[in-house]
């Protein structure tokens, strides 16, 4: 009697001593972000690359910063909103964090690039680069605040994920490609587990993923195909094809990371399911506009050169940004990017699950 009871103290004890309660923490658990421009605040104003990866120029950043920051939109990005929620400060871009700012997270993303390190290869921050840079802050954060204190940090925190869109936008100059399109989706989701599982050695256990929107309907698909009479306007369904295939991998691949290592949590944003809807109903969601974008010029303003700092030079802004869906004919205005955030905070099954953000903040670790 006495030793099974001691040995239920001891089992109690022990239980305690591994569980890291994340919502009794003193502070809200970390953001770390990772991936591409959706994602990017600035990272890539301090690397070698060409305008066209970039957004530190006029009228970025017009409505809410008043400054272009680097942030691919009019305004905020997603991390910028989840960090509100949570009750976070801004989470800064890993080229701003100097020796201090990092304990609230850190955003690794760079516009242009995809899973594959051929993407944007010498012009972008690769996925497996991030990882490094996440490796080098974890060290430093252990320095900081000691073993025991960033191991709590880095398994209560949030890890969120935009990357493979642009895997799909490589490959679409190219009409030799040498893979099939189930070896390419291999190559993909296997580079990106590989990177999930760096996270993970390094004690990151709850993962936010964004699956892909349907590519082929982006205006700058819209509009190029229309320019060189391909389509008429209409989306590039082999486009959006592939941005399927990518996300019915994805979860799979994430179930069976789940079934591999041991307190592996994950959630996806059903970005597609999201997009579709508000692309195809836009005043249902309160916008006026989601065919033409913002900034840009040709057909639906869909050509890519808001800023005129890029390849293409002419660009036309429009007036009421508050009225469209797109800010340019790639990226989504602050107003959808605050929608989508939203949801990923506290909306239903239908678009994140198996947790939203505001109780995968809260789980247990
Ligand atoms: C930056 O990239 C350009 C090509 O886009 C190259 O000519 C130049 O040498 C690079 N500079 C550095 C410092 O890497
Ligand atoms: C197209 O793909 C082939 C085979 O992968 C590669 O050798 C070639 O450099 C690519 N061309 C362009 C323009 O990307
Ligand atoms: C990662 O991608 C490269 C191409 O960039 C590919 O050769 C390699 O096999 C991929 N790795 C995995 C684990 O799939
Ligand atoms: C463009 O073509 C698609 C399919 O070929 C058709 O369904 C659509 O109505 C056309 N749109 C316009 C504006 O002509
Ligand atoms: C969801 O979260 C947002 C952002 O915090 C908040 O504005 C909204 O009221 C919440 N909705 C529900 C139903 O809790």
């Amino acid at each position: 009697m006495s030793t099974l009871f001691h040995f239920c103290i001891f089992i109690l004890v022990a239980s305690f001593a591994t569980t890291v309660l994340c919502h009794e923490r003193p502070h809200q658990a970390a953001l770390f972000v990772f991936g591409d421009s959706i994602f990017d605040p600035g990272n890539n104003n301090y690397i070698n690359t060409t305008a066209d990866f970039q957004a530190n120029y006029f009228p970025y950043g017009e409505s809410f910063f008043k400054y272009p920051t680097g942030r691919a939109s009019d305004g905020r990005l997603i991390p910028d909103f989840i960090a509100e929620y949570a009750h976070l400060p801004l989470i800064p871009p890993y080229f701003e964090i100097g020796k201090k700012h990092f304990v609230h997270g850190v955003n690794f993303a760079s516009g242009g690039s995809g899973c594959l390190a051929e993407t944007g290869r010498g012009f972008v921050i690769d996925l497996k680069t991030q990882l490094e840079y996440f490796k080098d802050v974890a060290k430093l954060l252990k320095k900081k605040v000691g073993r025991t204190e960033s191991k709590q940090i880095l398994s209560c925190a949030v890890y969120i994920f935009s990357t493979g869109s642009n895997d799909y936008f490589a490959l679409l100059p190219n009409s030799t490609f040498s893979f099939s399109d189930n070896e390419y989706l291999q190559m993909i989701m296997g580079n990106l587990t590989s990177v999930l599982k760096g996270v993970y050695k390094d004690g990151g256990r709850k993962f936010v993923m964004l699956n892909l929107a349907p590519l082929g309907c982006l205006p700058i698909l819209r509009a190029l195909n229309l320019q060189k009479g391909v389509t008429n306007g209409s989306c590039m369904e082999e486009v959006t094809n592939m941005a399927k295939m990518f996300n019915s991998a994805l979860p799979k691949m994430l179930k069976q990371l789940e079934k591999q290592l041991p307190g592996f949590k994950h959630t996806i944003f059903n970005t597609f399911k999201v997009s579709a809807e508000t692309y195809d109903n836009p005043t249902k969601y309160g916008f006026k506009i989601s065919d033409t974008v913002c900034c840009g010029t040709g057909p639906f303003r869909g050509i890519f050169s808001c800023g005129g700092k890029g390849q293409v030079k002419e660009y036309e802004l429009c007036k009421n940004v508050k009225d469209y869906l797109f800010f340019d004919s790639v990226h989504p205005t602050e107003l959808a990017y605050q929608q989508c955030a939203k949801l990923m905070w506290n909306g239903t099954l239908e678009v994140v699950a198996p947790h939203n953000l505001k109780s995968l903040f809260e789980l247990s670790t």
